[in-house]
Parts: structure tokens; sequence; C-alpha cells
């Protein structure tokens, strides 16, 4: 078996994700935490495993689950009830906080925030368009969601930088439960407590003003919940959406054909293979490498395999998205792909919530990229970028790209 979890690996873990489809498609694997896990690498499993009610999202729902909780990323007591969110809870609860999400945050909502979306692209490319080269994550793909996300929210501007700050905090350090990560976590539960707080007192027309107000048979958010859904909202959202610019543009530049065929179509006013680009781009080299974790909640069987009560799963998005059996010659970027369905924003009652806002950021993004900056070259070789350890997310740390300089902002 190929080995995983290297330098190598996770700079292109597709080699070895192949292996394990074709040879252990359900494998128990130690991963570097020391925590051993289920790995599902085949489409057909992926989609019954992320449905399947038998599998728990609650960490600390089993003993086996618990005893690995320091390790996957659940933080102490103290932010625990910031961690009692979507990702983390099963039905009823789960139910009951999805429908209030889902009356506030509407896919009509993301969609009127799309002005706001490309203008902060703009302003995000002016800042280095006169330069002729840029760290594209540093520089756009970081800002742009969490400006975004901040905004929807209602987080007041004076106050993004501090998000930023805690934002990157936590990403460079896997949102796991030490030091510095645990500060920023308080930081911002506290922070949220604050606004939600501020916000009861005056509603707006934001998102979480429409948290505050939504509600199901009658039930409100608790504050904690408030909290605990501004929370996933900003986390489950941001380094996703880096990931998807970062990951998206990087293989368009590495294809030079299909981002010729999609800068013509731009060029020419047409934006349907914009659309089915983005689809494509989230199936070849996804953000979210394997779904967040899983627990068996009683002893189960996945494709042949015995599962134990308690064991971890982990289904690999990134795996099942090249699955032959699935789609037709897997590993060809093909921006108008048919019959798409990838797993890119998960499956089942836990699918993402963000994937209306998700979609018009990163075609924003990229589509303007393309449009303002035709010539846009990497300036790194593509064997050497380094991409960022951690075991959900797949994202590069930087993008280096040169581009003839252009003066002045869009017109
Ligand atoms: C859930 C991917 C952007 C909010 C998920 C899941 C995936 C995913 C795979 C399911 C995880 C699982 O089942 O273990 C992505 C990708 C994104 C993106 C690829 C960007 C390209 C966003 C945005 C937001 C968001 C922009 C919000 C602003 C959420 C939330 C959940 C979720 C709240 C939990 C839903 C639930 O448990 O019911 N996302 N996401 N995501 N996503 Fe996203």
């Amino acid at each position: 078996m190929p080995p995983l979890f290297t330098w190598e690996f996770a700079s292109d873990p597709y080699p070895a994700y192949a292996w394990l489809r074709e040879h252990a498609p359900v494998r128990k694997t130690t991963l570097p935490s020391g925590v051993e896990a289920w790995l599902v690498t085949r489409y057909a499993d992926a989609r019954r495993v992320l449905a399947d009610p038998r599998l728990s999202k609650n960490p600390l729902r089993h003993s086996a689950a618990a005893h690995a909780r320091g390790r996957v990323g659940i933080p102490g007591e103290r932010s625990a009830d910031l961690m009692t969110h979507l990702l983390n809870i099963d039905p009823p609860d789960h139910t009951r906080l999805r429908r209030l999400v889902s009356a506030a945050f509407t896919p009509r909502r993301a969609a009127e925030f799309t002005p706001r979306v490309q203008e902060l692209t703009d302003q995000l490319i002016d800042a280095f368009a006169e330069r002729g080269s840029a760290d594209l994550i540093h520089e756009f793909a970081f800002p742009l969601p969490l400006y975004a996300i901040c905004d929807m929210l209602g987080v007041p501007p004076e106050d993004q930088d501090d998000f930023r700050d805690w934002a990157g905090m936590m990403i460079r350090h896997g949102g796991g439960p030490r030091g510095g990560v645990a500060r920023s976590v308080k930081k911002i539960r506290d922070y949220l407590a604050d606004l939600i707080h501020r916000k009861r007192e005056n509603l707006g027309d934001d998102l979480i003003s429409g948290l505050i107000r939504a509600s199901d048979h009658g039930e409100h958010l608790t504050e904690n919940e408030a909290a605990a859904m501004c929370f996933v909202l900003l986390f489950a959202g941001f380094e996703t959406t880096i990931n998807l610019i970062g990951n998206g543009t990087l293989a368009l530049l590495r294809n030079p054909d299909e981002r010729a065929r999609l800068q013509a179509a731009l060029t020419s006013g047409d934006t349907a293979l914009l659309d089915t680009g983005v689809e494509e781009l989230l199936r070849y080299d996804g953000p979210v490498e394997l779904a967040t974790w899983r627990f068996a909640t009683a002893p189960m069987t996945i494709d042949g395999q015995h599962i134990a009560e308690g064991d971890p799963v982990l289904v690999v998005l990134a795996a099942a998205d090249r699955d032959p059996r699935r789609f037709p010659d897997p590993d060809r970027l093909d921006l108008s792909r048919r019959d798409n369905q990838h797993l890119g924003y998960g499956h089942g009652i836990h699918y993402c919530v963000g994937a209306p806002l998700a979609r018009i950021e990163a075609r924003t993004a990229i589509g303007t990229l393309l449009t303002r900056l035709p010539d846009l070259r990497l300036d790194a070789d593509p064997d050497e970028l380094r991409w960022r350890g951690g075991l959900i997310m797949r994202g590069l740390r930087t993008l280096p790209v040169t581009f003839t300089p252009h003066g002045g902002p869009a017109s």
C-alpha cells in the first residue's frame, strides 16, 4: 500500500486513494494523531455512509469516541458549548437546528449578497493588480470568504480584522485544542456572545438577526445555540472557500486548455461554463478531503468490512469523487462535465448549508480573476507548492502568481 500522510501524499494524494479504492475500499488506518479510523474511498459506499443514521456525528456519545475526542479536534470543556454545533450533533437536535438555520440562511439571502461579493473581490484584486505578482492565498482566497461571511452575519467592519487574526490562528494550527487556538476560540466565543446580545436589542437585516428571529414550532435558538451556529457558519465556510479558490485556480493554471476554454467563454459573456466549471473544480480537487468525523453507534458492515461500535469512520470525499465507477475519465478536468453529482459538499442531512454562498464566492472569485488578469501565471514549480497539513481539509499554503500589471480599479 502506498504511504499515506507523507509530504508527497499531501501534494498529490490521488494515486494513494486510487490504490485504496481498488484494493482496500474500506480500510482501517492509523492516522497521524495515532487514532485508528476506517477510511471509505468508493463513491457508492461514501454516499451510503454519509446518509446512514447508524453513524453518529456526536463524538461525546460513545466511550471509545470520547476517549479519542482530545485528538479529533474537540476542544476542552471551556469552549464545549461552541462546539455543540450542526457538524457535531445528531437528530432530533440536528433536525431542529438545521430547520432554524435554513429559515434564515436561504439561497435567496446568498443570491442577494452577490454584488457585495463582487465588490470585495474587486477591492482585493485592486490591491495587487498594479504589482504584477501576488500570493493568491494570503491576498485573495483568505480574506474574501472571511470578510464575506463577517458582512453577511453582521459583524461590524471595525471588528473584522480581529476575526482575521483569530481565524488565521485557527487555520494555522488546525482547530485543535492546544494553546493559542483554545485562546482564539475563547475570544471568538466571548465576542459572539456579546454581539448576539447587542443584535437582540437592535435587530437588523443581517444573518445573525435572521437567526435570532427564526423560529421552529414557536421555538427559537438559545444564546448558546446561536453562538455555536455563528461559529460553525464562520469556520465551516471559511477554510473551505479559501481552498476552493486556491485549489480551483491552481487546477486551471495546470490545465491550460480548459482554462483557455473558460476564458474564451467569459470573454464572450457566456457564464454557463463557469457554473459547471466550479462544480468540476469541486469534484476534481475539492476543499474537503475527508468528511468530518462519524462514529458507529452499533456494530455494522460497510462493503463487507465489520465495523465495531464506537469506531471512527472517515469518508474520503476526494477519493470518492475520482471513482471511475461513477465518473468517466475521473482524473481529467472537464469543465463541462455532465451528470457531475460530486460529494464535495457532502451528502445527507449534513449536506453543506453554505453551498449557495460558496458557489457565488467561487464563481465571482475565479471568474473575476481570469477576466481581470487574463495572463495569470503560476510563479512556482507546481510540485514544490506546499499544502497545509491537517486531516480534513485540502488546501495550499501559498499560491504565487505573476501577470502583466494593470493599473486602476475595475471599471
Ligand atoms: C457542511 C463543504 C462552504 C457551512 C459541509 C460538509 C461539507 C462542506 C463536505 C459536510 C461535512 C460532513 O458531512 O461531514 C463545503 C465546501 C465549501 C463550503 C466544499 C466551499 C467551497 C460553506 C460555507 C458555509 C458552510 C460558505 C457557511 C457560510 C456549512 C455548515 C455545515 C457544512 C454550517 C454543517 C451542516 C450540517 O451539519 O447540517 N460543508 N462547505 N459551508 N457547511 Fe460547508
